[in-house]
């Protein structure tokens, strides 16, 4: 099981990494636009100085642009050939048929594939035939649905064993500390969060609480 920022600031990912947080990185376009406006692949690649810094080996996700599933292909042959970092995964939303065509035409190139933007078990499988490396389930969004998010990503689990396809299942659209406990008890191998919630993860407030009666009553015992 592995944690990633769902973050494209610098400052947030490098503040986890230093505390071994996260295993990875994951943006996407809106995610992107929260960042002062700058290019594109030059930011992509400052995140992958911050990668390289903790050692690299860090899984970084970016999405593309396009619209056309053909132009999605290009769009992630040139980020790949630009960016050239070892794991840099292309973000395919699959928002058709065609999409997976790219993803099998990308997969085959030795171009990692996370596919995005889904929201039940028969997209992550379709995902995962084509090649896949990542199928990122939506899991705030489909509760919004009225989905049942956390079988659904446990049913994609049992697919995928079942299958014995290596497609790795990235629970996204976190909405707090507990939906992170929840996606992973689901069967997800990945979830991926804002730093806001990471930070949350970290604290309760019957351990601040009880750090300060154990100081409370060595210092009395000092006096
Ligand atoms: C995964 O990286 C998704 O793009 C992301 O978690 C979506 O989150 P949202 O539903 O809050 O936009």
């Amino acid at each position: 099981m592995k944690l990633f920022i769902d973050s494209a600031s610098t400052a947030e990912i490098e503040d986890c990494l230093k505390k071994g947080a996260i295993q990875g990185i994951t943006t996407n376009p809106s995610i992107i636009s929260k960042e002062p406006k700058t290019d594109f692949v030059e930011h992509v690649k400052k995140i992958v100085s911050v990668c390289k810094k903790f050692g690299g080996k860090i899984s970084l996700s970016m999405e593309v642009t396009s619209e056309k599933a053909q132009e999605m292909e290009k769009e992630a042959i040139d980020y790949a050939e630009r960016i050239k970092y070892s794991d840099l995964y292309i973000k395919i939303p699959l928002t058709g048929w065609d999409e997976l065509e790219t993803i099998k035409n990308l997969t085959s190139r030795g171009i990692n594939v996370n596919c995005t933007c889904l929201f039940n078990e028969a997209q992550c499988l379709l995902a995962a035939y084509a090649g896949a490396s990542y199928v990122s389930l939506f899991r705030g969004r489909m509760r919004d649905a009225g989905i049942e998010s956390d079988q659904v990503i446990s049913n994609t689990r049992r697919l995928l064993e079942e299958t014995g396809l290596p497609s790795e299942i990235i629970a996204g659209s976190i909405r707090g500390p507990r939906d992170v406990i929840d996606s992973f008890l689901a069967g997800a191998h990945i979830v991926t969060v804002g730093v806001e919630h990471i930070k949350k993860m970290a604290t309760h407030l019957k351990s601040k609480e009880s750090a300060d009666q154990f100081l409370s009553d060595f210092r009395k015992w000092t006096k």
